[in-house]
């Protein structure tokens, strides 16, 4: 007698008129202006049009960083960060990847889908290999994998993320297309979507901001830290004396300037002509990015004094997704042919 599969259970019904979206962003430290103006200022807005899922994902953190006591605190902190710069817990569900152990579960059973190559050729695996040369551990080869199950375990069709995560995300739709090519239409193939500002170069003008780098804005740091960080920024380099004219076009400094108030191209017109000095424009920049980030700075410091708040919404937004995540699992045990 030919063996029957059992019948797949209806897929869970998204809530009517709001398809899915899903982000993660790994605790690695302080939010930095990166993190915010390339991804976490979507996530905020898209929280009331869509059933918005975020997530810090720790066991990907776990590729990189070995200190447990730190990796604790940081989540933490990080839960604080985004509740600071505008998640609300009544309009999304934010949680840590390893309250929600069912994503690792499914990244195996993605991993049966994905070829090694797609993962050796993907751009950040081949960079982590060369700044952790000592640690080419196998979670930062099946990284990609794990990523696509965080978003497809909950069938999230909208992925808000910086430009750099673009070749994780079509990664993720070629996972799809496999397992659905295979196992029958299960998983949407989601779209990333992206803010104005995909990649916020660093202090340094030249490479993308980044923890890694240490060329990050760090937006809850101290005043005076936030000052220091934009002090040093890299302008035009082509600018070198005072009189000479500005390429705002060019200029690190002049196109954050972009995000922190409606002035710009007076600013620019100052640099262009040479009526203002890099300095000044400096100066201007790092007065701006402390006011525009004070408010939510002194919800951040209020929230992190209260660490058993942060942890309830966490905790209750683990609680939350239990049911979508073993719905989907189920799902895809009985399109599998396990048990
Ligand atoms: P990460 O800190 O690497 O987990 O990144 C969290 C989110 O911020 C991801 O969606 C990244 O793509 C985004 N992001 C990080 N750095 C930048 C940057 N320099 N410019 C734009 N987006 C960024
Ligand atoms: N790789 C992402 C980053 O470094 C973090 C991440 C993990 C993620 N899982 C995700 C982003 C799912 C979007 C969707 O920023």
């Amino acid at each position: 007698m030919a063996l029957e599969l059992a019948p797949a259970p209806a897929p869970v019904p998204v809530a009517a008129g709001r398809p899915r979206i899903f982000s993660g962003i790994q605790p690695s430290g302080i939010v930095h202006l990166g993190n915010d103006l390339g991804a976490v200022r979507n996530y905020v807005r898209l929280q009331h049009d869509y059933e918005a899922i975020y997530c810090i994902v720790d066991y990907h953190a776990l590729t990189t960083t070995h200190d447990g006591a730190l990796l604790r605190v940081r989540t933490r902190e990080m839960a604080a960060s985004l509740l600071a710069l505008g998640l609300d817990p009544e309009r999304c569900t934010l949680f840590v990847q390893s309250d929600r152990p069912e994503h690792t579960e499914l990244a195996w059973l993605l991993a049966t889908v994905t070829p090694v190559s797609w993962l050796e050729r993907t751009p950040s695996y081949k960079e982590k290999k060369l700044n952790q040369p000592d640690d080419i551990n196998h979670g930062l080869l099946t990284y990609p994998v794990l990523q696509a199950a965080d978003i497809v375990i909950y069938k999230a069709s909208v992925v808000p993320v910086g430009r750099d995560q673009a070749a994780h995300l079509e990664l993720t739709r070629e996972i799809v297309r496999a397992f659905n090519a295979r196992y029958g239409e299960t998983f949407p193939a989601p779209q990333a979507v992206f803010t104005e500002a995909p990649i916020v170069l660093g202090t340094d003008g030249v490479r993308k901001m980044s923890k890694s780098v240490g060329n990050t804005i760090d937006i809850f740091a101290p005043p005076d830290v936030i000052r220091k960080q934009v002090m040093s920024m890299v302008t035009d380099t082509k600018r070198i004396l005072r009189m000479d004219p500005g390429r705002p076009s060019v200029c690190n400094v002049c196109q954050l300037h972009r995000h922190f108030g409606p002035d710009y191209e007076a600013i620019w017109e100052g640099e262009r002509t040479a009526r203002t000095g890099c300095v000044d424009t400096k100066r201007l920049l790092a007065e701006r990015i402390i006011a525009y980030y004070a408010p939510a700075r002194e919800h951040y410091l209020e929230l992190i004094a209260r660490p058993d708040d942060v942890d309830e919404v966490l905790a209750a937004g683990a609680a939350r997704l239990k049911p979508w995540a073993e719905a989907t699992l189920a799902e895809v045990h009985a399109k599998m042919g396990l048990r």
